[in-house]
């Protein structure tokens, strides 16, 4: 099942962000999709804060990884854009199992190595308002599904 979700103010999908934050647990995969500006970095910037990292959240976008280590549970935040191919190479795979939470933007890039078991975040623009997001979250697996029932 999808659920959907609209928020009017860059503060609004915050929020969203901090509330599946509260439902977090180790090896948490969440999976950011949807074009350049909608709000990945907003997300994620709002679950880092969340889960009190103290260092200051950039987009990763040369680095690739960022690991923030200073938080509730280590988060490594990725953004796949510029990776072109080059996925075996980073060891993506790994940092699904380091009892973290994996954040990735353009999750959509690397499909064939994502884990099953995630959390699925579409981001649209709105032509009619442009503060407004129109956000799709699919759960895969149990855990997720039981998240998105808490908290949706
Ligand atoms: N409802 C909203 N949710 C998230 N961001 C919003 C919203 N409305 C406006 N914005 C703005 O859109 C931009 C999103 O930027 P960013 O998170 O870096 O995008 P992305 O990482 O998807 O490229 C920010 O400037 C933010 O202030
Ligand atoms: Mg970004």
């Amino acid at each position: 099942m999808d659920y959907k979700i609209t928020t009017y103010s860059e503060q609004e999908t915050i929020e969203l962000a901090q509330n599946i934050e509260s439902e977090k647990f180790p090896n948490m995969v969440i999976c950011l999709m949807g074009d350049l500006g909608t709000g990945k970095t907003v997300f994620t910037k709002g679950f880092a804060q969340a889960l009190e990292v103290q260092e200051e959240v950039t987009s990763p976008t040369f680095n690739i990884i960022k690991e923030y280590t200073s938080g509730e549970m280590p988060l490594y935040h990725m953004d796949v854009y510029r990776l072109d191919g080059k996925v075996e190479d980073l060891g993506i795979e790994e940092y699904y199992t380091k009892k973290g939470i994996t954040i990735i933007e353009w999750a959509d890039m690397i499909s064939d190595y994502l884990p099953e078991k995630r959390l699925d975040i579409r981001i649209r623009s709105s032509e009619e308002d442009e503060d407004k997001r129109i956000i799709t979250i699919t759960p895969h697996g149990s855990k997720y599904e039981e998240l998105c029932e808490a908290i949706l």
